[in-house]
């Protein structure tokens, strides 16, 4: 395995995207909407480094399956526990990939009318891009190879590396 960031630059990078978002909402109340399961070290270290008028909730998704590329089908696995209506909501992703769970998760939590609706991402692979996107506060742009760690798995392992690194065909 190839270490792509590496635990500090991790917490460094965190630490800045909480800075930037708590300038953002001040005293507002925010919802942190973690996308299960790969966001959550990412989420639970972002939350650390905010305020306290943040609550946290969680979906799942599955598209990928076991597998290293998208199914290109999103399924909801388990949906949110409360309602998001009239609430700041923040979607916390572990990567954008296509776009596909973003975009979908996007259309779908806005039927729920929230006051508000965006969006931080871990990663981004700008290369894999298949549908277009938003994302308002992005960690790092990486190249389009397969990564694990810090709660990015491949068939459920290496979720718990403390860094991300690039997971070769011989891994
Ligand atoms: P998208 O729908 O193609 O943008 O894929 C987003 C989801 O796919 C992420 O939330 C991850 O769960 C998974 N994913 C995409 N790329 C990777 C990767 O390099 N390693 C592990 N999971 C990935």
């Amino acid at each position: 395995m190839e270490i792509l960031i590496s635990e500090s630059d991790i917490a460094a990078k965190v630490a800045e995207l909480a800075e930037t978002i708590r300038k953002d909402y001040g005293l507002a109340d925010l919802v942190l909407v973690g996308i299960l399961k790969g966001s959550i070290f990412f989420l639970s270290d972002l939350a650390k480094h905010l305020g306290v008028n943040v609550t946290m909730d969680f979906i799942q998704t599955s598209s990928y399956a076991g597998e290293k590329s998208s199914s290109g089908v999103v399924q909801i696995r388990k949906d949110l526990d409360s309602s998001i209506e009239g609430k700041h909501v923040l979607l916390v992703e572990d990567i954008i990939d296509t776009g596909l769970t973003l975009n979908h998760l996007r259309e779908l939590l806005e039927t729920r009318k929230p006051a508000s609706l965006k969006v931080v991402s871990l990663l981004s692979k700008p290369g894999a891009r298949k549908h277009e996107t938003q994302i308002d506060y992005l960690g790092f742009e990486i190249p389009e190879k397969f990564v694990v760690g810090y709660g990015l798995d491949y068939a459920e392992r290496y979720r718990n590396l403390p860094f991300i690194a690039v997971l070769t065909d011989e891994a």
